[in-house]
C-alpha cells in the first residue's frame, strides 16, 4: 500500500482514561478511509491525533507515533500550525467564522499569505466555493454573513475554507450528521469527487454511509482497532467476529 498516514503503537488518554489502545494502522493515499464503530469507541479521538487537535483538549496525552509521509508529527521540532494546514478537519457541525461568506474562505489564505493580490484572492475564493459546490448559491451575496446560510450550506462553506489552505489530507468527523438528507448527499458527492486529489478520512456511525464512501475501512471497538483493510474485503468477508457482528447490525 502507498500509505500516506501510518500510526504506530498509538495510545491516547483523557487524564487517566485510556481512549485509544495500541493502535497500529496505515491509511492509503488519495482514497477515502472510513473509520467506523459504535459511539464512544474512540473514532473522534483517533481522528484528532492526525492533526494534533487532540492536544487542544485539556489533560489529554498520547504515546506512539503518527507519521505523515514518513514524518512523525509529534516530533519535537514540528511546526503544529503547518501540520494543521496540511491536515484539515471538517467538524461534526459547521463552525463558520463570524465574518462574511467571502472572508470565511479567504481567511486561511490571508493568514498564510498564500496569494499576492486581491484579484488572486477573489479568484481563489470563487474556485474553492465552486469545488465545494456552493458558488452558484452564494455568488450574489458573498459579503453577507456566513451565519445567514443554512446549516448544509455552512458545512460546504467550511469545506471550501478548509480546501483553500491547500491541505493534503481532509479529515471529516461525521461531517453530515447535522445535515438534512439532501445536504448530506451534497457533501458525500463532493468528498467522492475530491479523492483523486486528496487523502480523505471520514468518521461515520452509519454503515450505509460507510458503504457509499469507503475505499478502505477501519473498524474500532472500545479504543482498539479490531480490523482494517480494503472496503470490499472488510464488508464482504470480515476476518474478525466482532466486525461481523457490527456489520450484521448487532449493535
Ligand atoms: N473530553 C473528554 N474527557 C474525557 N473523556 C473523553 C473526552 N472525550 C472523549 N472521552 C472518552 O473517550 C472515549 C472515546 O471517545 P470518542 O473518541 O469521542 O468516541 P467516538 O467518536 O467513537 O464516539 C469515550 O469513552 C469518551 O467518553
Ligand atoms: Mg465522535
Amino acid at each position: 500500500m502507498d500509505a500516506h498516514i501510518q500510526i504506530k503503537n498509538l495510545n491516547a488518554y483523557y487524564d487517566d482514561i485510556q481512549a485509544l489502545k495500541d493502535v497500529n494502522i496505515e491509511l492509503p493515499r488519495k482514497q477515502i478511509t472510513v473509520i467506523m464503530g459504535p459511539s464512544g469507541c474512540g473514532k473522534t479521538t483517533l481522528l484528532k491525533t492526525f492533526n494534533r487537535f487532540l492536544e487542544l483538549t485539556d489533560k489529554t496525552s498520547i504515546t506512539g507515533e503518527v507519521l505523515i509521509d514518513g514524518q512523525n508529527i509529534y516530533e519535537r521540532d514540528i511546526d503544529v500550525t503547518e501540520v494543521r494546514k496540511r491536515v484539515g478537519l471538517l467538524a461534526q457541525r459547521p463552525f463558520p467564522l463570524p465574518m462574511s461568506i467571502y472572508e470565511n474562505v479567504a481567511y486561511g489564505m490571508h493568514i498564510h499569505r498564500m496569494k499576492n493580490n486581491r484579484n488572486e484572492y477573489r479568484k481563489a475564493v470563487r474556485h474553492y466555493l465552486e469545488v465545494a459546490g456552493l458558488y452558484d448559491e452564494v455568488k450574489t451575496r458573498l459579503t453577507n454573513p456566513a451565519t445567514s446560510l443554512s446549516i448544509g450550506q455552512q458545512q460546504r462553506l467550511c469545506l471550501a475554507r478548509g480546501l483553500a489552505v491547500e491541505p493534503e489530507i481532509i479529515l471529516g468527523d461525521e461531517p453530515t450528521s447535522a445535515l438534512d438528507p439532501v445536504s448530506s448527499q451534497h457533501i458525500e458527492g463532493r468528498l467522492l469527487g475530491l479523492k483523486e486529489q486528496y487523502t480523505i478520512v471520514i468518521v461515520t456511525h452509519t454503515l450505509r454511509q460507510a458503504k457509499r464512501l469507503a475505499d478502505y475501512v477501519i473498524y474500532m471497538y472500545m479504543g482498539e482497532v479490531v480490523e482494517s483493510g480494503p472496503a470490499k474485503e472488510v464488508f464482504n468477508n470480515p476476518k474478525q467476529e466482532r466486525t461481523r457482528a457490527y456489520l450484521e447490525g448487532q449493535f
